[in-house]
């Protein structure tokens, strides 16, 4: 018996589901996510401990600046209840770019490596928006929002 085209492409769509299923992380948000991502087998910095209620609702920052889809899209229709990917699921190699690596490279390259690593992506989304805040605030270090490695990563 020959498999119809349509009844193919379910069987894909299906086993797509379920990797995609597989991937998505509990629903139920903590409202402090210590970050921890399991792509690594020893954390080399202290742990950093992210107030994810205070970002949306006491910062208003919207879901989509910081969530997106597969082509970096803003999921702009995100809400609590929904499930949502680990930032490691497409920001793939542990750490962040070694800075060897980044040396005689385009801006728009070294954009592009770096965002391959989970800190590098990580520290892009996170401090890229502290030292925005920082900058039309007048606020700088400590005071403001926290930019240097110490003041998100406790000295262990
Ligand atoms: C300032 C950035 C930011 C904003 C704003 C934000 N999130 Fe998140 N959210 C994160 C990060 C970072 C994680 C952890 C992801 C990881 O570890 O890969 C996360 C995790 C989650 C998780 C999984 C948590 C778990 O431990 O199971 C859900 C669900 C979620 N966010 C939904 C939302 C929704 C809904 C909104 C808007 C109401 C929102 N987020 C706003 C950055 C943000
Ligand atoms: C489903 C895959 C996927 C997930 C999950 C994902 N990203 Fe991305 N991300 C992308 C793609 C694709 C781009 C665009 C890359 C490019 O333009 O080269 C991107 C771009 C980015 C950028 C640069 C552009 C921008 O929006 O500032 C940052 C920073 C970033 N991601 C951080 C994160 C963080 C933090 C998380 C978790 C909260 C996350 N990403 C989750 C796929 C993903
Ligand atoms: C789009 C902007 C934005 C993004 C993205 C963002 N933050 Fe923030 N963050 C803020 C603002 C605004 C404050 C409050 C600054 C103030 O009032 O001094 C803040 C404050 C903080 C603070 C200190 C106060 C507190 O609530 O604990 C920590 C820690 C922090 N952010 C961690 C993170 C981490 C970790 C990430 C990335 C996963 C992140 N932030 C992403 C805007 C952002
Ligand atoms: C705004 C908060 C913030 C700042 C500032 C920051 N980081 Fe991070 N860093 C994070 C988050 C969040 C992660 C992701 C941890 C995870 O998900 O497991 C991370 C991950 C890392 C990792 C990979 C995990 C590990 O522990 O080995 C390294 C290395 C790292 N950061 C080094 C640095 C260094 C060096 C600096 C200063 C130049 C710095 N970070 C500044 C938030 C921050």
């Amino acid at each position: 018996m020959k498999m119809s085209r349509a009844l193919i492409l379910t069987v894909v769509a299906v086993i797509g589901l379920a990797v995609m299923g597989s991937g998505l992380f509990a629903a139920d948000v903590p409202d402090v996510i210590e970050m921890k991502d399991p792509i690594y087998d020893k954390h080399t910095r202290g742990i950093v401990s992210f107030t994810h209620t205070k970002h949306y609702a006491d910062y208003g920052i919207s879901c989509g600046e910081c969530h997106h889809d597969d082509k970096g899209q803003p999921l702009a229709d995100l809400k609590l209840g929904d499930s949502v990917h680990r930032c490691s699921e497409c920001h793939t190699k542990p750490g962040d770019v070694p800075r060897a690596a980044l040396k005689d490279l385009a801006e728009d390259a070294k954009t592009k490596l770096t965002l391959e690593y989970q800190a590098g992506a990580m520290h892009a989304n996170c401090i890229g928006c502290h030292r925005d805040w920082n900058r039309e605030h007048g606020k700088r270090g400590p005071e403001g929002a926290p930019a240097s490695c110490n003041d998100c990563h406790p000295k262990e």
